[in-house]
């Protein structure tokens, strides 16, 4: 057991990119950024070293966090920084073997971006990893901490539009995964984490790319919880009238607008609930509340709400979806399926093969 004042050092892999203001389907995002100043945010936490491939990337970052420990090679930063913590900012296709050296080299807690891991194979093996490790594994879908979707789900549950329906949302100009794997996580979230019974997936994959993989240009996820209760996310196309997501009862209605205010819809009537980010702390603090719930589970507490146990459901779920799609069947949970990439990518090839007989 740690001491709960103990310092533990941190390390990014895959910073960002320097100089980019807006993210796009071409990365850019430079979430590696928003780990460190999470990092630097913690008393609990020291940041003292970042690797990336890229030299300007890897400089920039060093000045901008005062990080004297640069690594063109994240393997040689594991052996000679030897972190206790380090965050993994990289597209999903090199999450596994990142998540296994760092493991092997003896790290204690990594805080991975999403889309988690990019196959069936990808994930029985960082469970693996895990497993024979111990190595704590937090992934960012940090929305779970927002107030207004907490409180969805306090009133989604607590017999307020009667009982759980049908949760519903729809992302304009994203997929699945890159965006849809929030989605995915939070409908999972609205239900208490019970299990899914089974998935439908259907998209439609043509030559487009981001992130490093093929890209559906149109998705849908349609699934059933154990209760009854049912989800289903258009990732392509958004809903009408600006509504992030809905949520409907047997009895009314909670409509997710932004992501910071709720229209609640009954036999009552209807009212608003709003969640102005300025009292909670807005992004910033979702993400401390991350890396807060890994350091307890690092000091002994019990795995949280974002940790492997129960976040790798929600990657089983996304890659269901898409094992379905390529499948062109329905899914039952659990997943039983050794695809070891990225489904989308069987789908763009079929596509390519398929328009070189056109
Ligand atoms: N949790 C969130 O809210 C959130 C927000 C934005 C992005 N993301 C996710 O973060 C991930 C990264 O996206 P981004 O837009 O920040 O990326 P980015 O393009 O800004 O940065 C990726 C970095 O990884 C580096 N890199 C590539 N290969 C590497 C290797 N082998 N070793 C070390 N570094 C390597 C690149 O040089 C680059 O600096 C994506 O999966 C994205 O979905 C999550």
């Amino acid at each position: 057991m740690t001491p709960n004042d103990a310092v533990y050092t941190a390390a990014v892999i895959g910073v960002g990119k320097a100089g980019s203001d807006s993210g796009t389907r071409a990365g850019g995002f430079r979430i590696g950024y928003t780990h460190a100043e999470t990092f630097q945010r913690n008393p609990r936490v020291r940041l003292t070293a970042c690797a990336d491939v890229n030299g300007d990337n890897l400089r920039a970052f060093m000045e901008r966090f005062h990080v004297s420990q640069g690594f063109s090679d994240y393997e040689t930063m594991l052996r000679e920084a030897k972190p206790d913590i380090v965050s993994i900012g990289t597209y999903v296709g090199l999450h596994r073997p990142m998540i296994e050296k760092a493991a092997e080299a003896g790290v204690r807690g990594i805080l991975c971006e999403k889309p988690f891991v990019a196959s069936p194979a990808d994930l029985k093996a960082v469970q693996r990893a895990a497993q024979t490790t111990g190595v704590k594994i937090v992934v960012a879908h940090i929305r779970r901490y927002l107030p207004a979707f907490a409180r969805a789900r306090e009133l989604y549950n607590d017999g307020t539009v009667g009982r759980p329906m049908m949760c519903v949302a729809g992302i304009q100009g994203w997929d699945l995964s890159e965006w849809g794997s929030h989605w995915l996580d939070m409908f999972r979230f609205f239900h208490n984490d019970q299990p899914v019974k089974w998935v439908f997936g259907q998209l439609r994959v043509r030559g487009g790319r981001g992130f490093g993989h093929a890209m559906e240009d149109h998705g849908v996820a349609y699934f059933e919880f154990e209760d009854g209760g049912k989800a289903v996310l258009d990732g392509g196309s958004g809903l009408n009238g600006d509504v992030t997501m809905a949520l409907l009862g047997t009895a009314g209605s909670i409509r997710v607008l932004g992501e910071d205010t709720l229209i609640i819809q009954n036999a009552m009537g209807q009212r608003e609930e709003r969640f102005a980010a300025n009292q909670f702390g807005g992004m910033a603090r979702a993400w401390d509340c991350l890396l807060n719930d890994l350091i307890a589970w690092m000091d002994g507490g019990d795995a949280p709400m974002l940790g492997l146990p129960n976040v790798s459901k929600s990657a089983e779920l996304n890659l269901a979806a898409y094992i379905s799609a390529v499948r062109g069947d329905r899914v039952d949970l659990p997943l039983n399926d050794d695809t070891d990439e990225w489904p989308v990518e069987i789908l763009a090839r079929r596509h390519a093969r398929s328009s070189e007989h056109e």
